[in-house]
């Protein structure tokens, strides 16, 4: 099931990541970590999501852009999660890069849970069972025709710029 959302501003957006970790919470654990993969435009909100969707986890420290880190790691407490990994493949060169750095371990510790930015650079290597998360940047400049999928969200569309198109797919 896809979902869209529509966000107009980032508090907007962080808050749909505090909704968006409660549901993974919630999900029935596997026997692997639970791993987000965020794709879409650049600047298109994926880090101010994960601000909120590390709060909905319960983690205190801020989300940054990691300008040289490709992989930070945050301690969770709390929900029978150990750690959140913050994964951001923007300035990845090659998937090697990322599996020299445990990305397979990451992801296959049950106890993890991990969102990856720029996740599409890394498709190959990103679990079948990953919850993808699309984000469009939308200003009035751009033709908005066939980026919406109701009459209603239409003509929201219309009227606001600096939207962020939000989708979510939940198996
Ligand atoms: N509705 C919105 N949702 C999210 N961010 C917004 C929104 N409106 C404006 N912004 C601003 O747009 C910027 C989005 O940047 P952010 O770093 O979250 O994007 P990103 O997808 O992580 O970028 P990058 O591709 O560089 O990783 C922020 O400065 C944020 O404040
Ligand atoms: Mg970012």
């Amino acid at each position: 099931m896809r979902k869209s959302y529509f966000t107009t501003h980032p508090n907007q957006t962080k808050k749909l990541g505090k909704i968006v970790a409660k549901k993974v919470l919630k999900i029935k654990r596997k026997r692997r970590a639970q791993v987000l993969g965020l794709e879409g435009n650049l600047g298109g909100g994926k880090t101010t999501f994960l601000q909120g969707f590390a709060q909905g986890l319960g983690i205190k420290e801020k989300i940054l852009s990691p300008t040289f880190v490709l992989i930070k790691r945050f301690k969770m407490k709390g929900f029978g999660f150990k750690y959140f990994y913050h994964i951001d493949c923007y300035r990845l060169k090659k998937s090697k890069e990322i599996l020299d750095l445990g990305f397979k371990e990451i992801i296959s510790n049950p106890q993890n849970i991990a969102a990856v930015e720029w996740a599409d650079r890394i498709r190959k290597i990103m679990p079948k069972n990953t919850i993808w998360i699309t984000f469009q940047f939308i200003n009035r400049a751009q033709p908005i025709y066939g980026l919406s999928e109701g009459e209603d969200e239409n003509k929201v569309l219309i009227a606001y710029k600096n939207r962020r198109k939000i989708r979510i797919k939940f198996k």
